[in-house]
């Protein structure tokens, strides 16, 4: 049964999920990577997912499949860069559970890896639109919804129910820590593409109770994603729990939950130095094999601010990235 189910069984009719992976994910420990104080940990999110692909993309659609069902709806419609993760993963698991998936996607700059996952998407089923510009997306997306009445998701999966799968994350978490596996972290540390991850993070670990803060990096230009933007999303989430049935505390969602910094370098996918640097440490220190778009930044955000800032820790780092 899922943490959230367990916590608030209202929500087991309102508000169905389907299991896509095996949780809990694991948690192990990390040696030291720069010069910093905090004790650093790993929580492998991307060996969630049991087709196809994995990371924490497999999470939201646990609830966004059931939830598109329950609309009635049999195609998903989303948007993405020309490598999206997310739209990858909405193909493989849509198809795996009867729907049919709607790519726009936007050019990004293409490398090995976005090319290898352009391959990945052309075989996954989906029926792809090269929308190029974020104003052709815009000016594409009414004509789709006409032409497939889908359920629209948008970039990345992160509307209030597809951030339900990271506030999974948080609880499971919790009860890790519940469990002595690991003692109550000051920090969570995850890539933010679209938001719903930091989002769904910050409203789990409050749910949660624990003082555990999201340390949120930005990795993505072309969206809003500051604090104000997360919190309103995991303000939706929070709604859209108590609409459904849950009978949730009083819940304190402020700015304090959250810290966000800024890795994106020149724009969406472009490399950085300090990524590539992350990636290098994280590989012969911890044999961690860190994406250049999502995580290595991620890593870069973390190593920056680990200079006392973020105190002893424990600092959990998201690895969310899942290619199989
Ligand atoms: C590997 C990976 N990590 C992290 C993220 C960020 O998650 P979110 O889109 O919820 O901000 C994404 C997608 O954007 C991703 O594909």
């Amino acid at each position: 049964m899922s943490a959230l189910h367990q916590s608030f069984p209202a929500l087991e009719e309102s508000l169905r999920r389907i299991r896509l992976g095996t949780a809990p994910t694991p948690l192990r420990r990390l040696p030291a990577l720069g010069d910093g104080s905090a004790e650093l940990w790993l929580k492998d999110e991307g060996t969630y997912g049991d087709g196809g692909w994995g990371g924490n993309k497999v999470r939201k659609l646990e609830w966004l499949i059931p939830e598109a069902k329950r609309r009635g709806r049999s195609t998903l419609l989303t948007v993405g860069g020309l490598g999206t993760n997310w739209g990858l993963a909405c193909a493989l698991y849509g198809r795996e559970h009867g729907l049919k998936t709607v790519l726009a996607l936007i050019d990004q700059p293409v490398d090995d890896h976005v090319r290898a996952q352009l391959e990945r998407l052309k075989d996954s089923g989906a029926e792809i639109h090269f929308t190029h510009s974020k104003n052709r997306t815009i000016a594409t997306v009414p004509w789709l919804m006409l032409r497939h009445r889908p359920y629209y998701l948008p970039a990345g999966g992160s509307s209030p129910v597809g951030a339900l799968g990271a506030v999974e994350i948080a609880l499971e978490l919790a009860g890790q820590v519940e469990r002595g596996e690991i003692p109550e972290p000051s920090h969570v540390v995850t890539a933010v593409g679209s938001g719903g991850t930091a989002a769904g993070l910050t409203l789990g670990l409050t749910l949660a109770g624990l003082d555990t803060k999201v340390l949120a990096v930005v990795v993505n230009d072309t969206l809003r994603l500051d604090s104000v933007a997360l919190l309103r999303l995991a303000r939706k989430s929070e709604s859209l729990l108590r609409k459904r049935g849950a009978d949730l505390p009083p819940l304190d969602l402020t700015s304090d939950r959250l810290i966000v910094t800024d890795q994106t370098g020149p724009g969406y996918g472009h490399a950085t130095a300090a990524a590539g640097q992350a990636q290098k440490v994280a590989a012969e220190r911890a044999g961690l094999e860190l994406d250049p778009v999502y995580t290595a930044k991620a890593m870069a955000g973390l190593l920056a601010l680990d200079d006392g800032r973020l105190g002893d820790g424990p600092v959990v780092f998201l690895e969310t990235n899942g290619p199989r």
